[in-house]
């Protein structure tokens, strides 16, 4: 499931080999790392790389929902073409046709279920979104708490799950003393900069360029520091909130082990 994922904390993109993707009926040349994965339904989020001169001249759609962050180069869908930092979210169904990357492409790329192509199938525009993220404005942080510095480019909102896709930008030495944790979800790719986590969960605190994490709800991470500041590719199952109480305080929290103990 999207969501219901193992706990990583934190990997390097550059850790993962790269390995060619099976795409049955595009031209081969596709490249997939997995960075984190739900092998039950196929859900993954990992990075993409396509050749220079790639191209699929066909009408096509993808099993799943995506979503895509390109890193560098370029990548051509259905008449919009993404460079850096453009994001992409295409619905289950989409519409992908003729695709080509001319100079090469590396994307984050984020599936909610299994991959696989359906050839000649036309596929609907609708709900697809495309944003030239350097041209946003940075806007204020949505969650409340934390200390000022944090500015937000808001990429996706689900209104019925709270289930939110952004940019979060953070200053040169932007420090939070206080523990935090959230009650949902938190996938994180971090693209410039640095974060010092203190997750306490092993000796790997400074979180670089070119890193991910899959954090499951209720785990505290801080006391945060960012040296040189930090921009981010984020993902949360529902509306995010900074919750700085001990864990043992929160109610949720403690409803959600009373239900999930075997004598319940
Ligand atoms: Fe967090």
């Amino acid at each position: 499931m999207v969501w219901e994922r193992k706990h990583i904390e934190f990997i390097y993109f550059d850790e993962i080999d790269y390995k060619p993707l099976e795409a049955k009926g595009l031209p081969p040349g596709l490249e997939l790392k997995i960075l984190s994965i739900d092998e039950s339904d196929g859900a993954l989020s990992g990075l993409l790389r396509i050749p220079p001169g790639w191209q699929a001249d066909l009408d096509f759609t993808f099993t799943t929902p995506e979503h895509l962050f390109i890193l560098q180069g370029d990548l051509t869908i259905n008449g919009k073409t993404l460079t850096e930092q453009f994001y992409s979210y295409h619905p289950k169904g989409a519409s992908h046709g003729n695709m080509y990357s001319q100079n090469g492409c590396e994307a984050i790329v984020m599936w909610d279920a299994k991959f696989s192509v359906n050839i000649n199938e036309k596929g609907s525009d609708e709900g697809i979104i495309v944003k030239d993220t350097i041209n946003m404005n940075w806007e204020p942080t949505i969650a409340e708490g934390p200390q000022a510095g944090i500015m937000v480019k808001m990429l996706r909102f689900v209104p019925d799950t709270g289930e939110m896709t952004f940019l979060v930008g953070i200053l040169p030495n932007w420090k939070e003393t206080r523990q935090r944790h959230h009650a949902c979800v938190e996938e994180s790719f971090k693209i410039f900069g640095d974060m010092n986590l203190n997750t306490n969960l092993g000796d790997k605190l400074l979180m670089g360029e070119r890193s991910y994490f899959y954090r499951p709800p209720w785990i505290k991470h801080g006391p945060l520091y960012t040296r040189k500041g930090t921009m981010s590719l984020v993902r949360t199952s529902s509306w995010l909130e900074n919750r700085y109480m001990p864990l043992e305080e929160d109610e949720e929290y403690l409803k959600f082990l009373k239900e999930k103990s075997p004598n319940n």
